[in-house]
């Protein structure tokens, strides 16, 4: 070994509905990037566990099902065996359950190899909650991309009404505060920014300033 040199790696981590996905997306796209959304493999292990009958109080199940993932990424769709399963991965009941799955360590031990795979070249735009802080700690540039939760939970009413599922503004800001809190206060890997990130406040500007945000960070670094 010895001498290799890994894929420069952008990591984007912040709560839920700060538009960290879209915003990796189309950091990605500039740089002719990969991507990975760490989320979706927590939200397909939901989706494992919900399907089997669990409610995510097993541990060693949730493990289980995440290290058999059969889980393919193809430019914007994403496949669980031969199902697209882009959808169903983002409605409330799943996203809440992966955020309790989440919280359990063999969870995470299980997808921690499978993420640092999609390390390759040119390079990563990664968007999670510990891509900084645990699965790609050497990233040249770390973003903490933040936003206000009210701010928030309109950006995420107005996604979920114009793919045409029901919401209420109060319930969403409801789950949204308690998925932060699970998110941010729990033991292993918790949400929080790493001490060499950048932290970026989207919630008074909107995506195009972000994503230029972004690579003028990058560009400074000078790796480019
Ligand atoms: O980013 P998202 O909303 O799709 O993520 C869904 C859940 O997965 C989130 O509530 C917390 C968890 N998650 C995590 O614990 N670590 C990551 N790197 C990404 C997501």
């Amino acid at each position: 070994m010895g001498g290799e040199i890994l894929a420069p790696v952008i990591t984007i981590d912040g709560p839920t509905a700060s538009g960290k996905g879209t915003i990796a997306q189309r950091v990605a796209q500039a740089l002719g990037w990969h991507a990975l959304d760490s989320g979706a493999l927590y939200r397909l292990t939901a989706l494992c566990v919900l399907r089997v009958g669990g409610d995510g109080a097993d541990e060693a199940q949730a493990a289980g099902l995440a290290r058999a993932l059969d889980v393919r990424f193809e430019s914007g769709v994403i496949r669980m065996g031969s199902e697209d399963v882009t959808e169903i991965i983002r409605e409330e009941t799943v996203g809440n359950l992966a955020s309790r799955v989440a919280a359990w360590p063999a969870v995470r031990v299980a997808l921690l190899a499978r993420q640092r795979d999609f390390r390759r070249a040119p390079g990563l735009v990664a968007d999670g909650r510990d891509m900084g802080t645990v699965v790609f700690p050497d990233a040249p540039l770390k973003i903490f991309l933040d936003a206000e939760v009210e701010v928030r939970a309109h950006r995420r009413h107005k996604q979920l009404m114009g793919k045409g599922f029901s919401a209420k503004l109060t319930d969403l800001l409801t789950d949204l505060r308690a998925r932060d809190a699970r998110d941010r206060e729990r033991v292993h890997a918790p949400l929080v920014a790493a001490h060499d990130a950048v932290t970026v406040d989207s919630s008074h500007i909107g995506v195009d300033e972000t994503v230029a945000k972004v690579l003028d960070l990058w560009s400074a670094r000078g790796l480019a």
